[in-house]
């Protein structure tokens, strides 16, 4: 039998005497292979929904860089288009939406069991890597978590605070509870597929995880990781999967117990010493070199990768940065992040 991708054993929660090590956003515009690619594909969402170019983007960092894991290009967006939204990228600003605020928009909207005709490209993507990819690595595939990407449903775009978010959940409580409730669907739907196609690992995007407080996080960020998660192990036995509920806090204590998450990725916000004692106990933790480091790198990165992996040692552990690598990274402090984690 071929000796398991070390992802998947770090997932199974093996601990590895070298960390498996993949890195957010690392198919990105810091790369100049990626935006030749991304020109030929004509803008974001086109390359998105062409196999042959994502599946070529998707390649390019373990063409590079070796890392254990690939993560499929995509984007958390793409789940409300296929549930009828209005989706565009505005160069330089980012994402805008149509917004679902009334009950009338949200009757627009899709159910969530018709999302596949619009995201097969997708899968077809998955289909290509399962064929392409290095026997050694592994594919990651994800979606966004409901909260996330409701807060750009209900808003329109992203926003510093989730403001809009947040004030639909306070005037219009059943509307906002529905919404969440179509894209915890549409995500099981969605990760379902992307599993069928051939992902050996999914993780769930909650990136603004952090702006629920109390019981909000329990309701809108715990309780519908829970129901994916259960679900997608339901209909795929054994399938890892990675919750990424950024900015947690003291939230990230319990989640892999709360939710049935195998791995909790967590942000640079908290140290990788606190992770070890309060989250590892519970299972592999993913995580959390600041991204800045890749801008500015030097020693500073070489002692803080070491640190970080040195502080999770002792239990599963998955190297990464604490959110995506940035435009403007050096793509040499990204050899000099893997060469520290794999050469000590
Ligand atoms: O990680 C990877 O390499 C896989 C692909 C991936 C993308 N987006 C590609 C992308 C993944 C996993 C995402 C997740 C995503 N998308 C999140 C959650 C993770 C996070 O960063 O918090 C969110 C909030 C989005 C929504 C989104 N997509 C925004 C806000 C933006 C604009 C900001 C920006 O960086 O330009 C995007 C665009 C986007 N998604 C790009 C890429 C490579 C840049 C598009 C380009 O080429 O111009």
């Amino acid at each position: 039998m071929a000796e398991q991708k070390t992802l998947l054993r770090a997932l199974a929660g093996e601990t590895l005497p070298t960390p498996p090590i993949w890195m957010m956003r690392q198919a990105g515009r810091y790369l100049p292979e990626y935006r030749a690619t991304r020109a030929e594909a004509g803008d974001f969402l086109s390359l998105c929904y062409n196999p042959e170019l994502a599946a070529e983007v998707t390649l390019q960092p373990i063409r590079r860089y070796g890392f254990d894991a690939a993560i499929l290009f995509a984007d958390i967006l793409l789940v409300p288009q296929a549930l009828g939204a209005d989706l565009w990228f505005v160069t330089g600003e980012g994402p805008r939406l149509s917004t679902i605020t009334t009950q009338y928009e949200f009757e627009t909207l899709n159910p969530a069991d018709a999302i596949h005709d619009t995201l097969s490209p997708i899968y077809e993507t998955i289909r290509i890597l399962t064929r392409d990819l290095p026997s050694e690595t592994a594919l990651i595939g994800f979606a966004g978590a409901p909260w996330t990407v409701a807060t750009y449903m209900i808003a329109g775009r992203g926003t510093p605070d989730q403001g809009p978010a947040h004030a639909l959940k306070s005037e219009n409580r059943p509307l906002f509870e529905a919404l969440l409730e179509r894209l915890t669907h549409a995500t099981i739907e969605y990760l379902s597929m992307q599993i069928e196609a051939g992902a050996e690992c999914v993780k769930l995007f909650d990136s603004w995880a952090g702006s629920l407080k109390g019981e909000d996080f329990d309701r809108y960020a715990t309780e519908p990781a829970r129901q994916i998660i259960a679900e997608l192990k339901s209909r795929h036995p054994g399938i890892p999967v990675i919750a990424f509920p950024r900015e947690a806090g003291e939230k990230y204590i319990g989640f892999h117990a709360a939710t049935g998450a195998d791995c909790v990725a967590i942000d640079d916000s908290v140290t990788p010493e606190w992770a070890a004692k309060h989250v590892q106990k519970d299972g592999c933790v993913q995580g959390n070199l600041k991204s800045s480091h890749m801008v500015t790198g030097g020693q500073a990165l070489v002692d803080e990768t070491r640190r970080i992996v040195t502080a999770l040692s002792n239990g599963p552990h998955i190297f990464n940065l604490g959110h995506g690598i940035t435009p403007d990274a050096d793509p040499e402090n990204v050899q000099l992040m893997i060469d520290t984690v794999r050469g000590g």
